[in-house]
């Protein structure tokens, strides 16, 4: 089990980290925005990248969709909503899965969506089971990486498409400099664009491509600041003084990796092969990639 998963779970079960998500990130979708107008609400932004993902999936009625590092499920549950497809939606923080289940619970939404507690380097599931596999800023807490990809792909079904976003460091990017901008999270170093396109296409996978919105990031961390800022009185009764200030010194070396260009953000997508030989192909790539998997390499 990679260290990672440990400090994982150790943030996410933080009584402050869960107010800040749901109070200033909206409780639903927590991941970068797209951001259309200035001042757009964090979770408006939010859910828009969602869309944007869902669109690269297309999954039909019935279809079976896998979400690795599901959060309190704002995707898991607008796929099975604005889709009908079935998704199981894999996280390794139980006090997420717990509200995750009661909000489905409460839309109508437990038929269709599953929520597994466990952890994508390790997905529970066999071979080709998904028709889709997608994952939204959960990448950026693993420490390893390839391994992660691997399983993602293992579980594809040929033909299964593959999205996933993620908080990258630039290619350039010293990974000291980026040390005091991750360690909020609990993450040593972030993956780059051309490491994940280089994974993907050790796996065997087809038509790899990245949506690249590094410039979002911009907006979202200025939008998280201000939110934070603003609202510094009414969260300081549900959020710690401590966690706030830390809060307020980490958010805008955020804001100023990403202006200085640090920072990369957008959709990765692909497919795996449909043509037999193809898959097989991808199939002994992504096996490969198992319990040896290499540590991400420092961006
Ligand atoms: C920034 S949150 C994103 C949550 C959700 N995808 C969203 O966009 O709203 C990162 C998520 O990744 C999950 N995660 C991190 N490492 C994981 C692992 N090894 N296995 C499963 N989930 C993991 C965390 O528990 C958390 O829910």
């Amino acid at each position: 089990m990679p260290t990672s998963e440990d400090a994982t779970r150790s943030y996410y079960a933080s009584a402050d980290v869960d107010a800040f998500y749901e109070e200033v990130w909206g409780g639903e979708d927590i991941h970068t925005g797209i951001y259309e107008r200035p001042g757009e609400p964090v979770a408006d932004a939010s859910r828009r990248t969602v869309e944007r993902l869902a669109a690269r999936l297309e999954p039909g009625p019935g279809t079976r969709v896998l979400d690795l590092g599901s959060g309190y499920g704002g995707t898991a549950r607008y796929l099975a909503r604005r889709f009908g497809c079935r998704v199981v939606a894999l996280n390794l923080s139980e006090r997420q899965n717990e509200r995750h289940r009661r909000i489905n619970a409460e839309r109508g939404l437990d038929g269709l969506v599953e929520v597994v507690t466990g952890s994508f380097h390790d997905v529970p599931y066999a071979d080709g089971e998904f028709d889709a596999v997608c994952s939204l800023e959960a990448l950026c807490h693993s420490g390893d990486r390839p391994r992660a990809l691997a399983e993602a792909a293992r579980v594809l079904t040929p033909g299964g498409a593959l999205a996933f976003t993620d908080v990258m460091a630039a290619e350039d990017a010293p990974a000291e400099e980026l040390r005091p901008v991750v360690a909020r999270l609990g993450v040593d170093a972030l993956a780059t664009p051309s490491f994940y396109r280089e994974e993907l296409a050790g796996l065997g996978m087809a038509e790899v491509a990245f949506d690249d919105h590094s410039e979002q990031l911009v907006h979202h961390y200025v939008r998280l600041t201000e939110e934070t800022e603003a609202r510094r009185a009414g969260l300081g009764e549900v959020i710690s003084q401590d966690y706030l200030r830390q809060l307020l010194t980490n958010l805008p070396l955020w804001v100023d990796a990403s202006r200085r260009g640090r920072l990369r953000w957008g959709i990765f997508h692909a497919r795996r092969p449909a043509g037999a030989d193809e898959a097989a192909g991808a199939g002994e790539a992504a096996g490969a990639g198992g319990a040896g998997g290499t540590p991400t390499p420092a961006p």
